[in-house]
């Protein structure tokens, strides 16, 4: 079995009668029937025929095989966004009724997705602390999924698969895990069980702020309904995109290892800050995620996201991002640039305040993706920013 790098650049098995062995862009909609009454056309890989742009597209097809193969999976369906990916798997798969286990911090659109399908469809939520001790203590013979993200936003607890695999029944339950922060370079949660895997394609995956993508990975028991779903919803990521994105996964690891060497020694920095209250990074032994972390990543890499708290209050931490000046003040995370926000004010509106007090989702709490700019460089910014 080929490794994850030489996976990324060539597994989507790409070569045409030119000899070429970069996927073209098919920007092309309709293909031939080659029987007009049944409506066959030609065959594709996973079992489905060309005919319609919402249905299959050979670009997005190459891309789905690249997934599938980095994350371990049978098959991989791709989509239009990160929320799509979601949605599309919730709309599937949620029955009236279900109880479904979530911990407390998870990505906000998720939580407010799920708070609307809980209106419609009588969905029982049950939002635990995110360990998987709480998680393992809330699943009854009535959950039908649970639903989680590897290493929590923003305030990066990381939950331990091990555990949840050890005394989770997972013939009974479906176990959905987000693994856009971790990403396959440090983690395939299909190796703790995992029925489906999800990314926001749009943050390593694309890994340069110029595309929004998502996906599902999984066996392709799962993925043959789910495709009716993504061809009912009309959710397939479009062909230049799905160009983008390969292009992307293609670097995938060496740019996830600088993200994370640059926010290894950003978090260092900051922990010995006499401005800084607290840093939220499981690179650092005195993390109380650190042990946990090191046993599931498959590399002693632990990401590119950090959260911090500035000593002060909400007004210190809003000086200190107007202070920045190579660090920039976005959302989203993964991608070249180096980007910073409040979680109070982007990211997390949307988990109850007192659930924030709980995870320490403060006013004083910074989130700061970072990039791959020279390390140098933003700890001098940071530096000079937190000089206030
Ligand atoms: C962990 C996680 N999952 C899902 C999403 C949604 O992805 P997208 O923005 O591509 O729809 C995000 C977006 O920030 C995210 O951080």
């Amino acid at each position: 079995m080929a490794k994850l790098s030489t996976d990324a650049i060539h597994g989507h098995g790409h070569r045409d009668a030119l000899g070429s062995h970069i996927p073209p862009i098919y920007l092309g909609v309709i293909y031939e029937y080659i029987d007009y009454e049944s409506g066959d056309a030609i065959f594709i890989d996973r079992g489905n025929y060309l005919r319609y742009g919402r249905e299959e597209n050979p670009t997005t097809r190459a891309l789905e095989r690249v997934v599938a193969k980095l994350e371990n999976t049978e098959d991989a369906l791709a989509f239009n966004s990160g929320m799509a990916a979601i949605s599309t798997t919730f709309l599937w798969r949620l029955r009236p009724g279900d109880r479904i286990v979530i911990p407390m911090e998870l990505y906000s659109s998720t939580i407010v997705l799920l708070n609307n399908l809980a209106e419609k469809l009588s969905l029982k939520i049950a939002k635990v602390w995110p360990s998987a001790e709480a998680i393992v203590e809330a699943v009854d013979s009535k959950t039908s999924m649970v639903f989680i993200e590897t290493m929590t936003n923003p305030t990066n607890k990381v939950i331990d698969l091990e555990y949840l695999y050890k005394h989770l029944d997972l013939s009974k339950t479906l176990l959905v895990v987000d693994n856009t922060f971790t990403t396959p370079v440090i983690l395939k949660p299909v190796k703790y069980g995992a029925h489906l895997v999800v990314h926001s394609m749009t943050k390593y995956f694309g890994g340069h702020n110029d595309v929004v993508g998502g996906v599902v990975a999984g066996s392709k028991s799962y993925t043959t309904a789910l495709w009716d779903w993504r061809r009912m919803l009309g959710g397939i990521l479009q062909p230049f995109e799905s160009y983008m994105i390969l292009r992307g996964v293609k670097t995938l690891e060496v740019r996830f290892e600088k993200h994370s060497r640059n926010a290894q020694a950003i978090a260092e920095y900051l922990a010995d800050h006499p401005r800084i209250e607290e840093v939220m990074y499981p690179g650092l032994k005195s993390s109380p995620y650190h042990e946990i972390a090191k046993k599931i990543f498959e590399k002693p890499l632990f990401g590119g996201v950090i959260s911090f708290k500035i000593k002060g209050t909400y007004q210190d931490a809003i000086k200190f991002l107007k202070r920045l000046k190579v660090i920039r003040r976005c959302p989203s995370l993964g991608g070249t640039e180096s980007m910073a926000v409040l979680p109070v004010k982007a990211g997390s509106m949307f988990i109850e305040p007192e659930d924030r007090v709980k995870l320490g989702i403060t006013e004083n709490l910074v989130r700061l993706s970072v990039g791959l700019e020279d390390v140098e460089d933003l700890k001098e910014d940071i530096s000079q920013a937190l000089n206030i």
